[in-house]
């Protein structure tokens, strides 16, 4: 028991040090340590030396980080910080109680937290902050860096295992093959008796080189879309995409931002389901920090035949999409394709992945393929009740999740039209 204990901690009190030292790289000098220190007398000199220490060790400040790293694994290790959680800590019980279908509550296990060092503790109440503030959530829970998935598999692997129906050896096999779906390949919804349909497939996608969007801050909200503006500025280029990039950030911080719409502009994207909806008012999101700085570093790139769309800075750093109205859903998923290749061909652009769950996603439903292939389909006869109950109670079992027309979160068209996708991601082909 007791070697099981000490076991648990020096693992833990590792892992503590290795991600307190990546915290502080990745925030840079104004970090927690850093910041008093610097408000103080000298502070110019001590900002000189707050810079020299990212490169020497064997400086005053980095001889105090080194101390902080330790007390940190320290207290970790002895489980004090745990009084400072406690009422986050109390609301995540009283959920497991009241709401067994949350499954960040449900699979977050005490013990374990009181294990970790203090910075992981406060990485991982912001991690399931989103489920415990809206106790219906099905998941409850969003990565904050592309590493959190393997950081904390003690509790995502369960979360994850159980919301995608899958067994404890499963890993994700990345093919786009889809030459033995429909009839070699082609998908006709005319052959099912259907008219012509709004046809969209996206993939979500992240930069392994920044945060996901619930621990960016503004600054790093604007560096990525200018990290972005330069893959964009390739595809307008292209002569196959062309188009334009629309963006909300008020201003660039150092500079006017060249890009930026009128309300009335964004207003339109959103009507045409070009541009996402206003994600301060995503009550998950909003917990969850997805939607902090709203709307800096949001905005999205779409072709100048408007069929190729990439969302920035939405639940994923990129939401990357092709749209149409047509019967060839084979059609939208080979551009889709195309476009991606091209998009991963540019440089700087590496997106996140993981060797079990294949590309890296804020929300653990969106892993592995990252996709989502939606119709826009009119079914008045299940819908006239004006609600969406009864196509849920059918598309259920089949696998398929009903959404609004808006999207996620929104009511069904007055004309009975709903939005219909196969609710698998992972561990799919
Ligand atoms: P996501 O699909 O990225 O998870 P949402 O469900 O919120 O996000 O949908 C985003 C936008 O895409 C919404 O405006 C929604 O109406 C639109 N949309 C989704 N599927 C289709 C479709 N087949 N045709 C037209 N618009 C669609
Ligand atoms: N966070 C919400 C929940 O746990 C939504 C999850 C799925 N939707 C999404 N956009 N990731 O219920």
């Amino acid at each position: 028991m007791f070697s099981r204990f000490a076991r648990t901690t020096a693992k833990t009190s590792l892992r503590t040090a290795r991600r307190s030292m990546s915290n502080s790289s990745r925030r840079g000098p104004a970090t927690s340590l850093r910041a008093p220190l610097v408000a103080g007398a000298g502070g110019a000199s001590l900002l000189a030396a707050a810079a020299y220490s990212e490169c020497a060790p064997n400086s005053v400040i980095g001889h105090l980080q080194s101390l902080s790293d330790r007390m940190t694994a320290i207290e970790g290790a002895l489980g004090v910080g745990l009084s400072v959680f406690r009422s986050e800590l109390d609301k995540i019980a009283s959920v497991k109680t009241s709401n067994p279908g949350n499954r960040a509550a449900k699979y977050f296990d005490e013990g374990w937290f009181a294990g970790l060092g203090l910075p992981a503790q406060k990485t991982m109440i912001n991690i399931v902050r989103t489920g415990f503030e809206n106790p219906d959530s099905g998941l409850g829970c969003y990565a904050m860096t592309p590493s959190d998935y393997d950081e904390f598999s003690e509790f995502f692997e369960p979360v994850i295992r159980d919301y995608h129906g899958a067994g404890p050896d499963a890993v994700h096999v990345t093919d786009w093959d889809a030459s033995d779906v429909g009839e070699n390949g082609v998908l006709d919804v005319t052959k099912l008796g259907l008219p012509e349909l709004s046809m969209r497939v996206r993939v979500g996608r992240n930069l392994a080189s920044f945060n996901l969007p619930g621990s960016m801050d503004q600054a790093e909200r604007i560096r990525f879309e200018k990290t972005m503006l330069k893959a964009f500025e390739k595809l307008v280029d292209d002569p196959e995409y062309g188009g334009n990039i629309y963006s909300l950030s008020p201003d660039h911080g150092d500079g006017p931002n060249p890009n930026l719409i009128s309300d009335k502009k964004y207003n339109e994207l959103v009507k045409a389901h070009v541009m996402f909806k206003d994600m301060d008012a995503d009550p998950y999101l909003k917990s969850a920090g997805i939607a902090s700085d709203w709307p800096y570093g949001r905005g999205c790139w779409q072709s100048k035949d408007k069929q190729c769309i990439i969302w920035f800075g939405e639940e994923d750093q990129l939401r990357i999409m092709c749209m149409k109205k047509g019967s060839r859903l084979d059609e939208v998923f080979n551009r889709l394709k195309k476009m991606l290749d091209t998009v991963e061909s540019i440089d700087g652009i590496n997106f996140a992945k993981s060797d079990k769950y294949g590309y890296i996603t804020s929300c653990p439903s969106n892993l592995g393929t990252g996709m989502r292939a939606s119709v826009h389909v009119k079914v008045p006869n299940l819908t006239s009740d004006g609600t969406d109950r009864k196509a849920k109670e059918i598309c259920g079992p089949l696998g398929l999740s009903v959404r609004g027309t808006g999207g996620e979160h929104t009511p069904i068209g007055a004309d009975g039209t709903i939005d219909v996708s196969p609710r698998a991601r992972l561990f799919i082909k």
